[in-house]
């Protein structure tokens, strides 16, 4: 059979929504700057879709800083991987600012977030090691699973006993030359909960191991300084590598780990994305290094962002959603119903309200589970607040019912 009639006989799970969907549901285009306040087909919208967290986005400071340094340097420069011809003094700056940061020896830099942790979970483990990892894990630390060549089980989402289970049968199988790596996220991005990093390292009394962290929704958010879940919840040097992205907090592409210098060491020359890629390009080093700072100066932004996510929260709980015990600004309303009640909502949202909303339902998450998923910014305000509120406050009886029909 030709390859690509079959692929047409296969779109994927996601595939009728990309094309029957194409342009609203999904690959939607935001327009005008970037911000709580933007266009979608021409209409007014306040977006709740984007994890700009901090609001940098549309910060006047980092816009400058971008221009000043695409003009100084180029987007081309330097060429090449790090390795060979594509380092710089910015770039070495940038790590050693980020390593700092988030309480770390050092730090290496990741062109992206997500092949980045696939190649470091890749280059950490081989074949006589253990990989064990929490089953609602971001996509790209499954991929990056996949890539080892390890033995590999899952836990139970932040299912403490179920994690032991795994951990002891480990510690049974394994011999001298094997290790263990375990691996969670600081910030669940779906459903906002923080990984149980505490009671997982308690652990490593019973048994050694070393933490990887996903920390892509708490670097910059959680943390009194910012630092990420582990400070967060008084454990981060309990997190033996850290991996954080730019592509949240930061509002930019690019991201990083950090470790132990002779982990970075190892890692500088085993993380094949790294080695085998161009590196990141001067002005995206320069406006990240700016953006850190923002970061580490204004902590009145996420005092702003949790004020923020807390009124939108109390609001909507008010109104009789059911808003998902989230502990990081991540605010999921979960309801029940079809495939059809989510694009329902989200289109009623848009073309009745002006709110602009994600949506997820089956099978991104389990069948008959519906779940609206906002993004509260430092940037957002009391006004796109009660304009969002009022929305749905005016859908109530439409999300209710379809949720009663389906439990009748
Ligand atoms: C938990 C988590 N890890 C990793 C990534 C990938 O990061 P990046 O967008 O920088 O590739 C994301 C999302 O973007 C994420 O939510």
């Amino acid at each position: 059979m030709d390859l690509f009639d079959k692929l047409e006989k296969r779109p994927g799970p996601l595939g009728a929504f990309t094309s029957d969907g194409y342009g609203y549901y999904t690959f939607p285009k935001l327009e005008g700057p970037l911000g709580p306040e933007m266009k979608f087909n021409g209409k007014d919208m306040v977006v709740w879709s984007i994890n700009d967290y901090l609001g940098i986005g549309s910060n006047e400071e980092v816009k400058k800083v971008d221009a000043e340094a695409t003009a100084k340097y180029s987007l081309s420069a330097p060429m090449g991987a790090r390795l060979m011809t594509g380092n710089s003094d910015e770039h070495e700056a940038l790590e050693k600012e980020l390593a700092e940061f988030i309480h770390k020896p050092e730090a290496l830099l990741l062109n992206f977030g997500y092949q980045g942790i696939m190649s470091v979970i890749h280059s950490l483990v081989d074949r006589n090691d253990f990989l064990i990892y929490d089953e609602l894990s971001h996509a790209c630390i499954v991929d990056g699973k996949q890539l080892a060549m390890c033995d590999k089980s899952v836990f139970k989402h932040n299912d403490i006993e179920s994690f032991k289970k795994q951990l002891y049968r480990a510690a049974e199988k394994k011999k001298d030359n094997s290790s263990i790596l375990v691996i969670t996220e600081g910030v669940f991005g779906m459903t906002g909960d923080l990984g149980i990093l505490k009671e997982i390292i308690e652990l490593k009394k019973e048994v050694p191991f070393r933490l990887l962290v996903d920390d892509a929704h708490g670097f910059g958010t959680l943390g009194e300084d910012g630092s990420g879940t582990g400070t967060q919840l008084g454990c981060q040097d309990g997190i033996d590598i850290y991996f954080g992205t730019f592509a949240k907090a930061g509002a930019l592409i690019g991201a990083f780990v950090a470790s132990e210098p002779r982990v970075i060491t190892f890692l500088r020359a085993n993380v094949r994305s790294q080695i085998f890629a161009k590196s990141l390009p001067l002005p995206i080093v320069a406006t990240a290094r700016k953006r850190l700072q923002l970061i580490k100066d204004h902590p009145e932004w996420r005092e702003k962002l949790w004020e923020n996510t807390l009124k939108l929260r109390e609001g909507l709980q008010k109104i009789g959603y059911n808003v998902l015990p989230s502990e990081s600004p991540v605010t999921p309303v979960l309801t029940q119903g079809s495939t059809d009640l989510c694009m329902d909502i989200m289109r009623k949202l848009r073309e009745e309200h002006g709110v602009f909303v994600s949506g997820v339902s089956y099978p991104v998450v389990p069948k008959g589970i519906v779940l609206i998923r906002l993004i509260p910014t430092a940037a957002h305000n009391d006004a796109h607040i009660e304009k969002t509120l009022n929305a749905f406050e005016a859908i109530k009886d439409f999300v209710m019912s379809a949720a009663n029909k389906l439990t009748a």
